[in-house]
């Protein structure tokens, strides 16, 4: 079929077939003698500067490449250069816009093994995870051009009761913002991207501190596939660079995926800024709990939880934070629990057979150990995963811990890693739990294994939650299918990869015309 066709989503590499085992472990060991670079693009053009090293948070010893971070004037070279290609940009017809981003979905198939081997070496995430999350971003782009052919091709035509003509028109707002995030280097910075792109935004783009070197990889495909060098600018960077980008007059957009506090600090900044009201599209945090009821089947719900809870060694803004267990079935469920994670192989990303990779960074360690210690004091320890010794001095490594506490009202914020909480709730107090859940104010993910459908019914009707899950895992939500976003502390709403998502990156005129 043509491109741009409604085509189905990307498809799968069999992880357990020796070919592709091959084939990946080719291209890490062929990753390994490339030093990558991740310099500010600005016009096309990398700008040179003093470097730094980017190391695998697996290996310290691992130097992956050198990022030079970008300086005011990088960041505002970059907001002046797409200010002024936003116009031409805007009027490039949908289809050529979306014509650039299916070419770079082939172009992120073609390389997904190279792309993989970088994924798990700078973001030290596993192998199956880094193939999942390529599929992600080709399913993005696919899917946004899709949908920029769809509502972006020709104006809508409305009812003209009066005698005259109406339409409404649908156009980029200006230059957008993005800002994305370590924990998916590649499909969460591709995918705020092309959604700007295709709703005809030009686009400064800045990838999370700790993850340069993809984000530079997927700009240069972006450009490759023949988005505009003025249309897209690449400015890595920490917090200050954000910050400029934010404060810059001509940023008329943000999409912003990451913490909480960072998602208010943009929001405060936007307020605080003369001159014309600045959106905000941000994806944040959740106390993602799950609840599960005595008609759950135990080894379904034990194989959910350490998926949902210890996949990306539990750094997914929809993975399980607490699982909230009915009283009566607690203790054998949470004796397989002990059972499920002494299976866990906690090891090198770049093995095939590992299930749970390092942390991101010591900083974020730090912030887990010192969870786990004030909850020694306070939680009954399940079991904690035993971290082989030879990698603990390597690099940012934390083992997967699971803790009986009290009530989900303990937490006083989300813990962004390999740590589960267990809630024991007896049969007449499902109410209590939701209440108790919902005075989290998070609302990104929810699970629930239960085989009574008015149960069911009756926690989603209470909960207010982005994205729930029956009876399955809660992480993956996949393009087109579980559009995927949150509400309250968990965001602003929009469901990326979904079909209201690029109208959050557009502006809406109407055109009435009397004849
Ligand atoms: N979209 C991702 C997931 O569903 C976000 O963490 O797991």
């Amino acid at each position: 079929r043509a491109a741009g066709d409604d085509r189905p989503n990307s498809e799968g590499r069999d992880m357990f077939d020796q070919p592709t085992i091959a084939d990946f472990g080719t291209a890490i060991a062929d990753s390994r003698r490339i030093t990558y670079l991740a310099a500010p693009i600005v016009d096309g053009s990398p700008v040179d500067g003093a470097a730094r090293p980017v190391r695998s948070p697996a290996d310290g010893r691992d130097l992956i490449g050198n990022c030079v971070e970008a300086t005011p004037a990088d960041c505002a070279r970059a907001m002046d250069s797409a200010a002024r290609a936003f116009r031409r940009w805007d009027r490039t017809p949908a289809s050529t816009r979306a014509a650039a981003l299916d070419r770079a979905g082939r172009l992120l198939q073609d390389r997904m093994s190279e792309l993989v081997a970088l994924i798990v070496r700078e973001g030290g995430r596993t192998q199956g995870d880094a193939v999942s999350e390529v599929r992600e971003a080709i399913d993005f782009c696919h899917y946004y051009a899709k949908e920029a052919r769809a509502r972006f091709g020709a104006p809508i035509e409305l009812p003209g009761p009066t005698g005259e003509r109406n339409s409404l028109h649908l156009h980029g707002r200006g230059v957008f913002v993005c800002i994305s995030p370590w924990n998916f280097p590649l499909a969460i910075f591709v995918g705020q991207i092309a959604a700007a792109l295709a709703a005809g935004n030009s686009v400064v783009a800045k990838p999370a501190e700790q993850t340069p070197l993809v984000g530079a990889a997927a700009v240069r495909l972006l450009h490759e596939a023949g988005i505009p060098f003025d249309v897209l600018h690449f400015v890595p960077g920490d917090g200050r660079v954000g910050a400029a980008l934010v404060e810059h007059r001509h940023c008329a957009g943000v999409a912003f995926t990451g913490s909480t506090e960072v998602a208010r600090i943009i929001a405060r900044t936007l307020a605080g800024k003369d001159g014309p009201i600045v959106p905000l599209i941000a994806e944040t945090g959740g106390q993602n709990a799950l609840i599960a009821d005595s008609s759950a089947l135990p080894e379904q719900l034990v194989r959910d939880v350490v998926a949902s809870a210890f996949n990306s060694a539990g750094q997914r803004c929809s993975a399980l934070r607490v699982l909230c267990v009915q009283a009566d079935i607690a203790d054998k469920v949470i004796e397989m629990l002990k059972g499920a994670m002494q299976e866990l192989v906690i090891g090198d990303p770049a093995d095939i057979t590992t299930d749970v990779g390092p942390v991101i960074d010591h900083d974020a360690r730090a912030v887990l150990e010192a969870h786990c210690r004030k909850l020694d004091g306070e939680a009954r320890e399940i079991f904690r995963c035993a971290l082989p010794e030879a990698l603990a001095a390597q690099g940012s490594w934390f083992a997967p811990a699971a803790y009986e506490i009290a009530g989900i009202e303990v937490l006083e914020r989300e813990v962004f890693g390999p740590v589960l909480h267990v809630v024991r709730w007896p049969a007449d107090r499902l109410d209590e739990l939701c209440d108790a859940i919902a005075a989290t104010g998070y609302g990104l993910t929810l699970g629930i294994h239960s085989r009574i459908d008015e149960t069911v019914a009756a926690i989603t009707e209470r909960l207010q939650v982005g994205n729930t899950y029956v009876n399955r895992n809660m992480i993956g939500a996949v393009v087109g299918v579980q559009p995927f976003g949150g509400e309250g502390l968990s965001g602003t709403g929009p469901k990326a990869g979904g079909p209201h998502y690029l109208l959050r990156f557009a502006a809406e005129r109407t055109i009435s015309i009397d004849t």
